[in-house]
């Protein structure tokens, strides 16, 4: 980010109303709605919103040892009546709607407080919800007063532009970050606290609702690819920018407040991305590179005339075929691709040879899928 990326700027009333060129990795001062109006549609990628809460929060809460509890009681949040954040909820929703990409996803968080809203209001729209994810906090604030259950979970909706959007979901690169179970829709993750939390020079917090980077990692290493474009329109202190900026994606940033906005840019600008080697994920087989098993061979991982075998456990490896120029198999005056072969050897309709085959390599047999693992690594090395 250059120096003047850094620097927020103010939409004049003159650019609001013209679709603009989308403002990468800046943040935006003014009312999301306004602002969006001026995005081309179909443009972003993922939409991450943390709207304002509605708490209709009247005194001040208080700790039993009468210290006051940081609400959320800021002007942002406060609206006159359910019917004035239902069509504040649906404007700003209506617009993200318009600038999603038809693959794109969006994020919404909530408490009790305004999510059942929310989620009318997104069906009613023509969302598709995909998911609602619970947000278990292990470190929830008490209910001081003891008149109720202790709140501890807030409920993000995940959702599709609409009922037919084949919409991005990195399905393997969650499943791998649970230790290679699926991941779940509950997601047990601390609120902000510590280091992470933004504080004044007074040592309060700068901003009352400011979200752990955990779950913004979750949600952007879930839903969006390297160098996608991310939208936060409630920005807050730049939870979104900081996880966006750490995994490689580009965001933007919406805010009203500037005291939250000048908090959000210090914070980004003292973030070190990861290195682009590190930020490949998991994808399935199917969605792997597509490699002929001829690439291997032109490419003189396997030389013509090696000779490859079946599987250990396949009565001593005794299914032997010879490799051809081409990338063919010869096996007893017959031929064919390394799945024909494999799949006549075993009486199949169909196999897949990449799983069969084996080729000696510094005297053991070692499987050809291994190779082209080796032959795409290097392939990507020299891409980039
Ligand atoms: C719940 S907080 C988001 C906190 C943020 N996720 C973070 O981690 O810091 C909602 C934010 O939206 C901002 N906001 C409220 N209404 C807005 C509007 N109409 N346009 C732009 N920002 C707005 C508020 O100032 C507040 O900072």
């Amino acid at each position: 980010m250059t120096p003047q990326d850094e620097d927020a700027f103010v939409m004049s009333k003159k650019s609001i109303n013209k679709k603009i060129k989308l403002p990468l990795n800046r943040i935006i001062n003014g009312n999301c709605i306004d602002i969006m109006m001026s995005f081309p549609d179909n443009s972003i990628d993922v939409i991450f919103a943390d709207p304002p809460y509605n708490l209709q929060l009247k005194n001040e809460l208080s700790r039993p040892d009468s210290s006051k509890v940081n609400g959320v009681i800021e002007d942002w949040d406060r609206f006159k009546s359910f019917k004035e954040y239902d069509q504040f909820t649906k404007e700003w929703m209506a617009e993200a709607q318009r600038i999603l990409k038809p693959e794109g996803t969006i994020w919404v968080i909530g408490s009790y407080h305004n999510i059942f809203r929310v989620g009318n209001i997104m069906q009613n729209l023509g969302y598709w919800i995909l998911n609602d994810i619970i947000w278990h906090k292990s470190n929830p604030m008490p209910n001081f007063k003891g008149t109720r259950f202790t709140n501890a979970h807030e409920t993000i909706i995940w959702a599709s532009k609409n009922h037919n959007s084949k919409y991005n979901f990195n399905y393997h690169a969650m499943k791998s970050l649970n230790e290679g179970t699926q991941m779940r829709s509950d997601w047990h993750l601390p609120i902000c606290s510590g280091n992470e939390r933004l504080k004044d020079m007074d040592g309060n917090k700068i901003h009352s609702t400011q979200k752990p980077e955990a779950l913004l990692y979750r949600v952007l290493l879930s839903s969006s690819k390297k160098d996608d474009i991310v939208l936060d329109p409630f920005f807050g202190t730049g939870t979104t920018g900081a996880v966006a900026k750490k995994l490689g994606r580009n965001f933007i940033g919406i805010e009203r407040e500037v005291s939250y906005i000048n908090a959000a840019k210090k914070r980004i600008r003292e973030i070190i991305s990861t290195g682009d080697e590190f930020l490949s994920t998991t994808v399935s087989k199917k969605a792997q590179k597509r490699v002929p098993f001829g690439s291997l061979v032109e490419n003189g991982l396997i030389k013509p005339g090696s000779v490859l075998r079946g599987p250990k456990n396949l009565k001593s490896r005794k299914f032997m075929a010879t490799v051809r120029a081409d990338g063919s198999l010869l096996m007893n005056g017959d031929s064919g691709s390394i799945h024909q072969m494999s799949a006549k050897i075993q009486g199949k309709e169909s196999s897949n040879g990449w799983t069969f085959w084996h080729v000696e390599r510094k005297g053991k047999y070692e499987l050809i899928d291994n190779l082209r693992s080796e032959f795409l690594n290097v392939d990507k090395i020299k891409n980039n």
